[in-house]
């Protein structure tokens, strides 16, 4: 018999459902990727953009160091869970419509975020946003990898008999940046580099984490036995967990490009 896989929506608009979840369990990023990301771009340190802010997690640490920063969110219920500083613009619109000054930006940055867009578009925009030889930043992590045998492979037999199918292609096309960055003529220098990032979990940052995806979300939605689904997951983690605490690898994907335009 041949097994029903449901046609999955770009669901990189659906994450405004799943709003207080994910400002309560996606994690901060690292230090070291905005070092490494700070390297690349020339200062004076003006004006930075934020493109799919989401909650604003990479827009907080960029609204300290830059004087203006733009957070471009399409969904009004991600900017409301968020904190945005007094220096953070937001522009509810999406990357591949919203309007800013050309040659103004110094670096863009999008995590977790540049998959879900029409990069062509994208990136023509991006490349008249930056200023001649401005950065462009694109960073992702991956579905976490547990240093804890049992926890693991607890949670990919349920990524592969239950969430999958809710997986979008883009988020299993995991080359997908790299290769529309670096074959579009409007940036040079593009380089790719893997921020290390393990974390110290418990079982409810990791089940929290997993219910702020956009196919676990989704598949919980088609649920009728939501909490019960939820709390078995959390109780086998639980209990699989020594001192309920293991490490989560969340390391980054980390591309870097340089605006052409003169
Ligand atoms: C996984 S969240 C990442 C949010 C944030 N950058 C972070 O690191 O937590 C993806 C975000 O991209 C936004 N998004 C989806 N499609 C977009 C588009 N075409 N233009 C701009 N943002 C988009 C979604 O609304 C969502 O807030």
């Amino acid at each position: 018999m041949k097994i029903p896989v449901p046609i999955v929506q770009n669901p990189g608009r659906s994450f405004g459902k799943v709003n207080e979840i994910y400002s309560c369990y996606r994690p901060i990023y690292p230090q070291q990727l905005f070092d490494t990301i700070l390297m690349s771009v020339k200062g004076p340190y003006l004006d930075a953009v934020d493109l799919g802010a989401g909650t604003g997690i990479s827009t907080r640490w960029l609204s300290t160091v830059f004087q203006r920063v733009t957070a471009i969110e399409p969904d009004k219920n991600m900017t409301k869970a968020g904190e945005f500083p007094q220096n953070v613009e937001i522009l509810n619109s999406s990357g591949e419509t919203a309007k800013l000054k050309a040659n103004t930006y110094q670096l863009v940055t999008s995590g977790n975020a540049f998959y879900w867009m029409d990069a062509k578009s994208v990136l023509n925009n991006i490349s008249e946003w930056l200023e001649p030889d401005g950065t462009l930043a694109v960073f992702r992590y991956d579905f976490p990898k547990i240093h804890n045998r049992e926890i693991d492979d607890l949670i990919n037999e349920h990524l592969y008999r239950y969430w999958d199918m809710y997986r979008h292609e883009r988020l299993k096309d995991t080359d997908f940046s790299f290769r529309e960055i670096s074959g579009c003529s409007l940036f040079k220098n593009v380089a790719i580099e893997r921020i290390p990032y393990f974390m110290k979990w418990d079982a409810e940052k990791l089940v929290g984490f997993l219910r702020s995806t956009s196919y676990v979300s989704k598949y919980e939605s088609t649920l009728d036995n939501k909490k019960e689904y939820i709390e078995d997951l959390y109780k086998k983690i639980k209990f699989a967990a020594m001192d309920n605490c293991f490490i989560a690898d969340m390391s980054l994907e980390l591309i870097l490009a340089e605006n052409v335009k003169n």
